[in-house]
């Protein structure tokens, strides 16, 4: 496995596989990996010829408020991990790297879909990361480009962005890894106190709930207002429960496949989770 730090050293390692046609996969990180991550990079493992991992803990996309500094960076232990999931180039640039030293004039906004859910509390996050991973997609020039459904809205983004600006690449969804107790696997789970996270399996606990009792044709605005109530006795600070159309709209009718989305703070920790369930009556 390689890693590489630079564009120039990232577009030389990949040049032996664009000449002969390879097939290249790319999964975006920041880093500080878990099985969730490794289970991207599998998947791309098993459906391309060379896989690329970038890690890049990318300023752009956190708010004034939120963790970038503190953001853990473990690049010689991710490396190990990556290596032995069969990753072939690390690409690990700089913030200088990234972004240069002259300012940068250019935005990338994802209307609609992005002034709801978690673009309401985190404003300018997602087109920082519509920004880093175009950027990123530029510079890998994938075949394929592999993301994880536990960040649903992130997912929807980008999927519109590369339609929108008709960016040569598929982009593949991949399942959230959980936990063995329901809690959905993310870089911030490292953040929770022994207590939080022996509470934080609550939110899919709560979203397995609202599925038996949306099978049980309780209705909907009860079903959300349970696993609010639910988080809320056990110590959380409810961001948003909501339910969208697998398209992230508003729901308008019955029958129909929908997610259920949760957002909530353990202390300072967010955590989000989402689930897909059957929505009929
Ligand atoms: O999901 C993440 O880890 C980040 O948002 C991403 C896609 C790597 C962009 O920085």
């Amino acid at each position: 496995m390689k890693t590489e730090t630079t564009i120039q050293g990232l577009t030389a390692s990949l040049s032996p596989a664009r000449s002969s046609r390879k097939i290249i996969g790319f999964v975006p990180t920041m880093g500080n990996l878990h099985e969730g991550h490794l289970n991207l990079v599998r998947e791309a493992r098993r459906l391309c010829d060379v896989v690329v991992v970038s890690i890049f803990v990318n300023p752009i996309q956190f708010g004034p408020n939120e963790d970038f500094e503190n953001y853990p960076r473990t690049l010689e232990h991710d490396s190990h991990l990556l290596a032995e999931v069969g990753c072939d180039i690390v690409f690990a640039p700089s913030v200088e790297q990234m972004y240069g030293h002259k300012p940068r004039l250019t935005n990338i906004s994802v209307s609609d879909i992005t002034n709801d859910l978690c673009g309401l509390q985190r404003p300018g996050h997602f087109d920082g990361v519509a920004v880093v991973v175009t950027k990123l997609f530029n510079m890998v020039q994938p075949n394929f480009a592999f993301f994880g459904q536990k960040d649903y809205q992130q997912l929807a983004v980008i999927r519109q962005f590369v339609r929108d600006l008709n960016i040569p690449l598929e982009v593949i969804g991949v399942p959230i890894t959980r936990a063995t107790d329901g809690l959905a696997l993310s870089s911030r789970n490292g953040y929770l106190t022994e207590e939080q996270r022996k509470t934080a399996p609550i939110i899919f606990q709560s979203l397995k709930e609202a599925e038996q009792q949306l099978k049980q044709a309780v209705n909907l605005a009860e079903v959300l207002e349970n696993i609010k109530q639910t988080l809320t006795q056990a110590g959380f600070i409810v961001d948003y429960v909501e339910a969208r159309t697998l398209d992230l709209d508003k729901i308008e009718v019955f029958n129909q496949d929908v997610v259920l989305f949760v957002a909530a703070k353990l202390g300072t920790t967010r955590l989000i989770d989402n689930l897909q369930v059957k929505y009929t009556v």
